[in-house]
């Protein structure tokens, strides 16, 4: 009989996409960085990946700060695309299989065709509704320059559209007591004639899906089952604009799409994007017409219920559309226990950060005090600490003492030892499962326990060391030394592969170091062979006066 072949899983991975109406922080970055480390992860495990995201250019933030300095959105837009590529994809090594725009034909065609359909199928109509136009700024007023009282929680800030305390998502002319953002003035109501999304159409499956869901962080089911809870009404997916994607239909020529109902369908246009670069126009569908796929979605919790509640609800709107599997949003990052805010200035900008440290070390202190189930903090003091206690003083140690003792007594290389005594073996047997359990823990989306059980293995290679203390026994004991240190460099080969999802460029250092290639295979390696060519420290340690520097810049 045949064995039945198991089927590989292919592996969607959309991150959210950044608003490119200033720099990116810290806190952005914290939210995003999952989506890397499971593209990673999935990709060394020999899995098909597709990562997307891209630039979210549309939206009455970058038309606000367009206006500010004078010139069209699009060359705002344009500016902070091109800082993105710069930051994420260079500088913080995002391994995006497509960054892309909203503002490309390919989106403007998939943003369309979904709303067409949608409309024709009904779950898209027309209604004309009395909307907050400020007569001193002679504009309608979008979700975000109105603020008043939540009808809900009485919270006094609430949104247009939401209320960032309860969750509250709303129709405008609830909220209590608005007023223009801008300049405060009480707005007027004026009557415009809008296209709204059919919501409460997918009530009962959205509850279904919501109950049966595994693998979303717990913020985004609270956060959605409260929603549903409420009853989901009718949402209006078109503005008064001209900034953002056209309504492909005659006489809305003042109008646009609304930046959310558009953002999301990136992550459809940017995986048809990826396959028509490849010149194979179909191979999107792979990811998302078929069962055999994993979704994952990777945010900050302000992104919840455009993820959950009307993402979903236009695919299935749409029809045979894959739906949303994983739900991995992030709490908040704060920068020195305060919120990180642009208007005050207080935030490390990550243009900034890189130009300073080593991007391993940024990646390496969010994921391991990322915020996954409750806000966290960056402090520069704690990421001098975390940096130079652990990934110097643990992994980069290890990797640091174990090579230069090669390089040293053994500079024609050692072989792996034919047998081992039981501490070695019980090393070795760590690192094997390791493999296991860190898989296990990127898979659902448990970042900074993942890379805590790879520290702790390189913690028990550097007590093995130290016991074993080879520096004293090759002077009598040479081979023993040698059988000490081979181990030692195979967990070292073990991390490099281990570490690579989180970060990955210390394995192309180790690669520079040892004769070894490292396999970039997502399993035990076989122990082998090791020589040094060129020692190098793998990081530099963060000094007091790089820390002050940071300090006094800030705020
Ligand atoms: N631009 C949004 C934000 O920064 C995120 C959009 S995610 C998308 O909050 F997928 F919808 F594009
Ligand atoms: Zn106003």
């Amino acid at each position: 009989m045949l064995k039945k072949q198991s089927v590989k899983k292919k592996i969607f991975i959309g991150a959210a996409w950044p608003y490119a109406n200033g720099s990116l922080h810290l806190g952005h970055v914290a939210g995003l960085i999952g989506g890397d480390i499971i593209a990673r992860y999935y990709r060394l495990c020999a899995n098909d990946v597709l990562f997307v995201s891209g630039t979210d250019c549309h939206g009455t933030p970058i038309v606000i700060e367009a206006e500010k300095k004078g010139i069209h959105p699009s060359k705002i837009a344009e500016k902070y695309h091109k800082e993105f590529i710069k930051t994420l994809v260079s500088g913080l090594n995002f391994s995006y299989d497509c960054y892309t725009k909203t503002t490309t034909e390919k989106h403007k065609e998939v943003v369309q065709n979904i709303f067409l359909k949608l409309y024709k199928k009904g779950y898209i109509y027309t209604k004309t509704e009395e909307l907050p136009f400020c007569p001193k700024c002679k504009r309608f007023l979008p979700d975000r320059y109105i603020e008043g009282e939540c009808p809900k929680c009485h919270y006094k800030k609430a949104r247009g559209d939401q209320c960032d305390e309860c969750g509250n998502l709303m129709n405008t002319k609830e909220l209590l007591r608005a007023r223009c953002k801008n300049c405060n003035n009480t707005p007027e109501w004026k009557s415009s004639e809008h296209f709204f999304l059919k919501l409460s159409s997918f009530q009962n499956k959205l509850k279904k899906r919501v109950a049966k869901s595994r693998g979303w962080r717990s913020n985004a089911t609270k956060f959605t089952l409260n929603l549903l809870k409420e009853g989901l009404p009718d949402r209006a997916i078109t503005r008064d604009t001209e900034w953002g994607v056209p309504i492909p239909l005659k006489g809305y020529t003042n109008k646009r799409i609304y930046v959310w109902f558009e953002a999301v369908c990136g992550y459809l246009s940017a995986s048809k994007e990826w396959s028509e670069k490849q010149n194979k126009k179909n191979k999107w569908e792979s990811f998302w017409l078929k069962d055999n796929s994993i979704h994952y979605y990777v945010h900050g919790k302000d992104n919840i219920p455009f993820h959950t509640i009307i993402w979903p609800s236009m695919l299935m709107a749409f029809g045979d559309l894959h739906l949303p599997d994983k739900i991995i949003s992030s709490e908040y990052l704060t920068l020195e226990k305060k919120q990180f805010s642009k208007s005050r200035n207080w935030a490390v900008w990550l243009p900034d950060f890189l130009k300073d440290f080593d991007s391993e070390m940024l990646r390496y202190y969010l994921i391991i005090n990322g915020p996954e189930n409750s806000d966290t903090d960056f402090s520069w003091k704690e990421f001098q600490t975390k940096i130079n206690n652990e990934l110097v003083a643990n992994f980069g140690n290890l990797a640091h003492r174990t090579f230069s003792l090669i390089k040293k007594n053994f500079p024609n290389g050692i072989e792996f030892p034919k047998k081992l005594d039981n501490k070695s073996k019980q090393l070795l047997k760590q690192a094997e499962k390791s493999f296991t359990l860190i898989g296990e823990a990127i898979q659902e989306a448990r970042f900074r326990q993942g890379l805590k059980i790879a520290m702790d293995l390189s913690d028990q290679a550097n007590q093995y060391l130290s016991d074993a203390a080879p520096w004293e026994s090759v002077k009598n004991n040479h081979s023993q030394a040698a059988k000490d240190l081979a181990v030692t460099a195979h967990i070292i080969r073990c991390l490099a592969i281990l570490l690579n999802p989180f970060i990955p460029l210390t394995i192309k250092r180790i690669k520079q170091i040892t004769k070894n290639d490292p396999e970039k295979i997502w399993q035990y390696p076989t122990p082998g062979f090791v020589q040094i060519a060129d020692l190098k420290p793998l990081y530099k340690k963060i000094d007091d006066s790089e820390i002050k520097n940071q300090i006094e810049r800030l705020g």
